[in-house]
């Protein structure tokens, strides 16, 4: 009886996690822990995303060695990617590269979103196959930097990461989804190193002024090992540090913010078992 109670309710989860379609898991993907409207949607004065240009593109993102231009990524067939293939835009999305051949540069975070499973590249695309075509013609973006040729060879499949394993979907969630780890890892001669993965240090300029990405590893005194699963969460979704005060720019506090718990739950085991780290002096 027992066991049979365990089966019927394994045959629920899996029928829950059935019901959310493609565009439905999209959506929240794009919507929540992607942030791609963190860098797509231009911002006004306040800072605010601008409604009418919801994934218009347009918004400039200016580091040393380039000034960056987030595409157009409404379905608008003459100013966005309304005549890409859906193979054309996961191409796009995981190797970097548009259908006419050009490599696709920072900050784009390619790297990371070539590690994006099948089944929620597809859902993103699904997703932004159904939002509004916004007709905007956007500048190029000005790298004064090589583009690599290519990120690497041809992804081919993608598995899923299971949720039953917490620590790995919240290194899914916080990597190929979310890329926190790309902010706050440092970078050493223009490549992050991962062996000081979530140590900090990244500056990031803006309108905001220069903010310096933190460390979020278990370190007790220079990352949050000291901080509970709500301050880390509240940190995340709501820009508030473990002492109150309010975080900057340009983390996606207002996207993070729609996170589901499970989610929130995964990525706080996630970075509970990083290597605990010192944040890198410059
Ligand atoms: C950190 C900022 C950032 C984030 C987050 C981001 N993008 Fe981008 N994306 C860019 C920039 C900048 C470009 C253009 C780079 C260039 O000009 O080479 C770009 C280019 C693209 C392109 C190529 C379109 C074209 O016509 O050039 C697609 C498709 C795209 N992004 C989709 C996404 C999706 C989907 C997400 C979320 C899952 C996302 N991006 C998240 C910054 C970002
Ligand atoms: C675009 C870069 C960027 C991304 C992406 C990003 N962060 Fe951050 N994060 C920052 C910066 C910069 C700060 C420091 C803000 C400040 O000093 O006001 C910060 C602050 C934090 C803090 C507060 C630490 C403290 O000591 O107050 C936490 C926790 C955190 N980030 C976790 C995350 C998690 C988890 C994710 C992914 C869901 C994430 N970050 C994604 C740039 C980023």
């Amino acid at each position: 009886m027992k066991y049979l109670l365990i089966a019927a309710g394994f045959t629920v989860a899996a029928m829950t996690a059935h019901a959310e379609t493609p565009v439905e898991r999209g959506r929240y993907l794009v919507e929540s822990i992607g942030g791609c409207g963190n860098c797509h949607t231009p911002k006004g004065r306040r800072g605010q995303p601008i409604a009418a240009k919801k994934f218009a593109g347009g918004f400039v993102i200016k580091e040393k060695p380039f000034d960056a231009v987030a595409s157009n990524i409404t379905p608008d067939k003459e100013t966005g990617i309304g005549n890409w293939t859906d193979a054309q835009i996961i191409r796009a999305i995981r190797e970097g590269k548009r259908p006419d051949g050009s490599i696709i540069g920072p900050p784009m975070p390619i790297e990371l979103y070539r590690k994006l499973s099948d089944t929620d590249v597809k859902a993103i695309v699904a997703y932004l196959r159904t939002i509004k075509p916004v007709h905007n013609k956007v500048k190029k973006s000005v790298y004064r930097m090589p583009l690599p040729k290519s990120y690497g060879p041809p992804v081919g499949k993608v598995a899923d990461v299971p949720r039953s394993n917490k620590v790995a979907y919240g290194a899914y969630l916080a990597g190929p989804v979310g890329h926190c780890i790309e902010c706050h890892t440092p970078m050493v001669r223009g490549r992050r190193n991962w062996s000081k993965t979530g140590a900090g240090g990244q500056a990031f300029h803006g309108p905001w002024g220069v903010v310096v990405a933190r460390n979020i590893t278990p370190h007790p005194d220079e990352g949050i090992g000291k901080w509970t699963a709500a301050q880390i969460s509240r940190a995340v979704r709501k820009g508030i540090s473990a002492d109150g005060s309010r975080l900057k720019p340009p983390m996606a506090y207002s996207w993070y913010n729609r996170i589901k718990d499970d989610d929130m739950n995964a990525i706080v085991a996630y970075l509970k078992s990083l290597k605990p780290q010192q944040t890198p002096r410059k």
